[in-house]
């Protein structure tokens, strides 16, 4: 009993004062970083039929996107730099960090904005007056814009993406970059500027429908691009 109460006195406070030590702890080393987080898709995985088919996104987002974000939170440790960057910030300065960063970062930002650029067929809308201005101006109309586009997309050799982005003189610009590169990343050989529309042509993106029939994905994907998006980002740029 006596060694019993002996005990008691003498377990609590050590007890108290590991917790208040813990919780010091705690708070003084918590990461000042959020994880980066895998975003839902805006709309069902079979939203995008007959284009897309709902297995190839279901893979796509779950998959491979959700493969990116963990990847790229994994690097958080070695990279503190990480903490002070978010996802779009991070790709300005991703030439400061390695390739899994570049790689897993490029990974997440493109296809966080690939599902957003798009709608299911007919619920996109259409190029705002401003926008159509801009294409009219650097591409000379919206058909030969898409021809760039196409021909960017189709001519990426391996895996990467397509893109139309906003230049910094103002002007609009159809270029591709490899792997999981974008325009927006500091990287010498890549053609700099907003992106506004951006096309996953990995085989990932459209094998299961189309095989090796890429122009075919490429041709079929028009009409899921999401314009309200795009004359979003554009407004923004
Ligand atoms: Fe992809």
């Amino acid at each position: 009993m006596a060694r019993s109460l002996r005990s008691r006195w003498f377990t609590r406070p050590l007890l108290a004062g590991l917790a208040t030590l813990m919780l010091l702890l705690m708070a003084g080393a918590a990461p000042a970083w959020a994880d980066y987080a895998l975003p839902p898709l805006p709309y069902a995985a079979e939203a995008l039929e007959p284009v897309i088919d709902a297995t190839t996104m279901t893979i796509h987002h779950d998959r491979h996107h959700a493969a990116y974000v963990a990847n790229l939170n994994a690097q958080i440790g070695a990279n503190p730099r990480l903490a002070e960057l978010d996802l779009e910030a991070l790709q300005g300065q991703i030439a400061d960090f390695p390739d899994a960063v570049r790689n897993n970062g490029g990974g997440h930002w493109n296809h966080s904005q690939f599902w957003t650029v798009m709608a299911p067929v007919g619920q996109g809308g259409t190029p705002s007056t401003p926008l159509l201005k801009a294409i009219n101006a650097s591409f000379g109309s919206l058909e030969s814009m898409q021809t760039a586009f196409n021909k960017a997309a189709a001519g990426r050799f391996g895996s990467g993406w397509a893109w139309l982005i906003r230049k910094p003189d103002g002007t609009l610009a159809i270029t591709s970059t490899a792997n999981q590169d974008n325009p927006l990343m500091n990287l010498s050989g890549i053609e700099r500027g907003t992106p506004l529309l951006g096309l996953d042509v990995w085989e990932h993106a459209y094998y299961l429908r189309y095989q090796n029939r890429r122009p075919d994905y490429i041709a079929a994907w028009w009409d899921l691009v999401n314009w309200s998006e795009v004359n979003r980002r554009f407004a923004a740029a």
